[in-house]
């Protein structure tokens, strides 16, 4: 099926050969694989005519009424979050408010691999009651796979199109935001991923390639006629990263570029004041989404819909560390490679959470790129969640999950956790 929308949607032959070399190493892998990992049976479709009965499926093709419809309108929106976005965290920020969570980016000849490593990236829990996989390629014809794939195998509402992620690699690759120079490919990609599943097709991008060079608004009437149901908009370039503040006043322009299909912005979002400031710059968009402001206080979305600003006292943040830990031995077991797994994770998430600052201590709110002066909590438990050594956090985990193997050393794995 998916080859035959490639195929009449003009997809290169170069990203066939791509696709059918990753097709074999699938079948290598399906032998080793663990059950949970769906089989990915795709060998059995080849270029040849195919022989037996017509199927439905062969001459009936998806047509947009059919598409599942999503109201999106005014929902806060859990990022995509790399290593510290997992499931339990996830399972964390529905339980303070937020409506949608999506998957870590899962790169998609992986999930065609069946690598389970991959598959685990993408597994929802029960309460995340609207929930996408985020799939990072360059290739239409293995984008077109998998999401037929997640359709078949798996109980997913949206599938989300990485077009921003700046990693070098990534990038170098084409996919990510390197999909966007090549809007053939992209168009393929979204069109073909369109056709093959009823599910809502989304992405999410930025605004440009280098430096402060805005594109994006070019794409908007592209990503329309392309039949995107979402577009997500972080508002910086892949070369600014994280410096400079995420462009609000451009996420406007786009979001009334790409109308009727709704927008999110995206970036610096650490507050219900931020929230209003966003909205009040961008009231085109249909709603918000969230990435770091959730990961310093994952409370974030109850304080947006309750129009508050939340004192949270140390206890209460050491309970809500306490929830994490458990959701995370419940889904990583409580063995001891489930109790280190669930360690390292929450390390990685404490390499963000440091940074909040309790309302009670600051006289101007917290602005996410506004370093504080070194500060005393009101106790010792403030003082030592406020600390920005690696140490300290290893003895937070201490208390959660006993003492730290011999030989443990920790260094986070994102730079994103620093002051810009
Ligand atoms: C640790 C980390 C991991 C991220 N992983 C992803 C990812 O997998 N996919 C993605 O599209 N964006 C990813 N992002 C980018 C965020 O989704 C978001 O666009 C960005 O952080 C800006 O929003 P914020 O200012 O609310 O954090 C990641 C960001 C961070 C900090």
């Amino acid at each position: 099926m998916s080859e035959k929308i490639c195929k009449e949607n003009k997809a290169s032959k170069d990203d066939k050969k791509e696709t059918e070399n990753c097709c074999k190493v699938n079948l290598e892998a399906k032998d080793g694989g663990e059950s949970d990992v769906p089989k990915v049976d795709i060998a059995v479709e080849s270029d040849n005519t195919p022989s037996g009965p017509v199927l439905d499926t062969d001459i009936v093709k998806t047509r947009k009424c059919e598409l599942k419809k999503i109201d999106w309108t005014g929902k806060l929106y859990l990022s995509p979050l790399t290593t510290v976005g997992n499931l339990p965290y996830r399972r964390l920020c529905k339980k303070w408010g937020a409506d949608i969570t999506c998957s870590e980016m899962a790169v998609a000849t992986e999930l065609l691999k069946a690598s389970p490593q991959e598959w685990a990236l993408i597994k929802r829990h029960e309460s995340e009651d609207l929930f996408g996989v985020q799939l990072c390629g360059n290739n239409p014809y293995v984008m077109t796979k998998c999401t037929q794939l997640l359709e078949d195998q798996m109980t997913v509402d949206f599938v989300d199109i990485n077009l921003g992620c700046p990693i070098e690699f990534i990038y170098k690759q084409g996919s990510g935001s390197g999909l966007l120079q090549r809007t053939n490919v992209l168009q393929s990609v979204v069109t073909c991923m369109n056709q093959v599943s009823s599910l809502p097709v989304t992405i999410k991008t930025r605004t440009g390639i280098h430096k402060d060079t805005n594109i994006i608004h070019n794409m908007m009437p592209k990503f329309k006629d392309w039949g995107a149901s979402l577009i997500t908009l972080h508002g910086r370039t892949r070369e600014q990263r994280y410096t400079k503040q995420a462009d609000w006043d451009y996420i406007e322009k786009c979001s009334q570029l790409c109308c009727p299909v709704p927008m999110f912005g995206n970036g610096d979002i650490l507050s219900y004041e931020d929230y209003t400031e966003s909205l009040k710059k961008s009231p085109s968009i249909s709603g918000v989404m969230i990435g770091r402001g959730a990961l310093i206080k994952p409370w974030i979305f109850q304080e947006i819909k309750e129009k508050k600003v939340f004192d949270i006292s140390s206890s209460e943040r050491f309970d809500v560390l306490k929830d994490y830990v458990n959701y995370g031995l419940e889904h990583w077991g409580s063995d001891t490679r489930g109790v280190e797994t669930t360690r390292r994770f929450l390390l990685e998430w404490l390499s963000f959470l440091h940074r909040y600052i309790p309302v009670g201590i600051l006289e101007a709110s917290q602005k996410m790129n506004q370093r504080p002066p070194i500060y005393h909590g009101r106790d010792d438990m403030e003082t030592l969640m406020a600390s920005s050594n690696c140490s300290d956090w290893i003895k937070i985990s201490e208390m959660l999950l006993g003492k730290i193997p011999t030989g443990f050393s920790f260094l986070p794995k994102h730079k994103a956790n620093s002051w810009k």
